[in-house]
């Protein structure tokens, strides 16, 4: 029996130029796609992996965050006298009761691995999650969970990865795989945003790890890697040989709402699953498409 994984890790704190001028007051976390901001779909991912702890490593400018994950009796009042009581319930089971929620703070955009990092005395000694909420799933069994039952099996770390074309290895971090049991894929080494020509495979992390403790150590060194930033690829690369480390090739779709492009992919194939939407919306696609 491997230690329950009752902790995750959102960092948010990330500046989301890539969406200005959208996110020069809104943090980029509370994008939407359809009518959910992305940090609600990895938040409800990791409560149905059995996550129990929530701790938002957010900065300056996030209070937003804060707001949508607390309680707004107002809001509630207010729903509750205009007898409607669907949305009411939406806005109430934002977060069950018994789920706790931190939040922290990266004093500076240094890197992942150092937003990681400020999570450490709350994490303490135990394996936990991390998810990145640019990246969206749509998955029949969440992408995190698919992660939490191979651990269950195998112990160890664990990291999300898909297929990419070769041209694109420079945006991800990039695995050097070794045997493979299915789906899982035994990680050899790691590294962060190679060029095509020096990546060690097309596979790729998404934003979904499940790490053992012992990655604070090498986070807590705080060397710079790729595009100056103290890169959590890095850290990962230092337990390798150290402990099981291992990749899984989940099932499902990943969209990376941290692109505009990937953002809008995101918001029409999560829209054509609304029975509501569907209709008006491929009639909207199709009569767009005919000029
Ligand atoms: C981060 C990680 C990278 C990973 C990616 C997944 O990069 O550093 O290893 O592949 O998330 O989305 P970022 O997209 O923040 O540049």
């Amino acid at each position: 029996m491997f230690k329950k994984i009752k902790k995750a890790v959102f960092p948010v704190a990330g500046l989301g130029t890539r969406f200005l001028p959208a996110t020069k007051s809104m943090p980029k976390e509370m994008l939407t796609v359809v009518d959910k901001p992305l940090l609600q779909y990895a938040v409800e991912e990791a409560l149905s992996a059995g996550i129990e702890e929530i701790i938002f490593v957010t900065g300056r400018g996030k209070s937003p965050i804060e707001d949508h994950f607390d309680k707004s009796y107002e809001l509630e009042k207010t729903l509750q006298e205009k007898g409607k009581l669907e949305l009411l319930n939406k806005v109430k089971g934002i977060l069950p009761s018994n789920v706790k929620v931190i939040y922290t703070r990266q004093g500076e955009a240094l890197g992942l691995g150092h937003a990681v990092y400020c999570a450490h005395s709350i994490v303490g000694d135990e394996p936990f999650a991390v998810l990145l909420a640019d990246d969206v799933f749509k998955c029949k069994t969440p992408c995190l969970k698919q992660m939490v039952n191979a651990y269950e099996k195998t112990g160890g770390n664990h990291v999300a990865i898909m297929e990419v074309p070769i041209a694109d290895t420079a945006k991800y971090g990039v695995i050097l795989p070794g045997s493979n049991d299915g789906k899982l894929v035994e990680v050899k080494g790691l590294v962060e945003k190679p060029k095509p020509e020096d990546a060690p495979s097309n596979l790729t992390i998404s934003g979904r790890y499940i790490l053992q403790p012992e990655i604070f150590k090498y986070l807590a060194e705080g060397r710079t890697g790729a595009g100056g930033e103290i890169q959590l690829t890095d850290a990962m690369a230092k337990l390798i040989g150290k402990q099981p480390f291992n990749g899984l090739l989940y099932e499902g779709e990943r969209f990376d709402c941290g692109d505009k492009f990937g953002w809008l992919r995101a918001n029409l194939t999560f829209a054509l699953d609304r029975q509501s939407l569907k209709g008006p919306l491929t009639a909207l696609m199709q009569d767009l498409l005919k000029k």
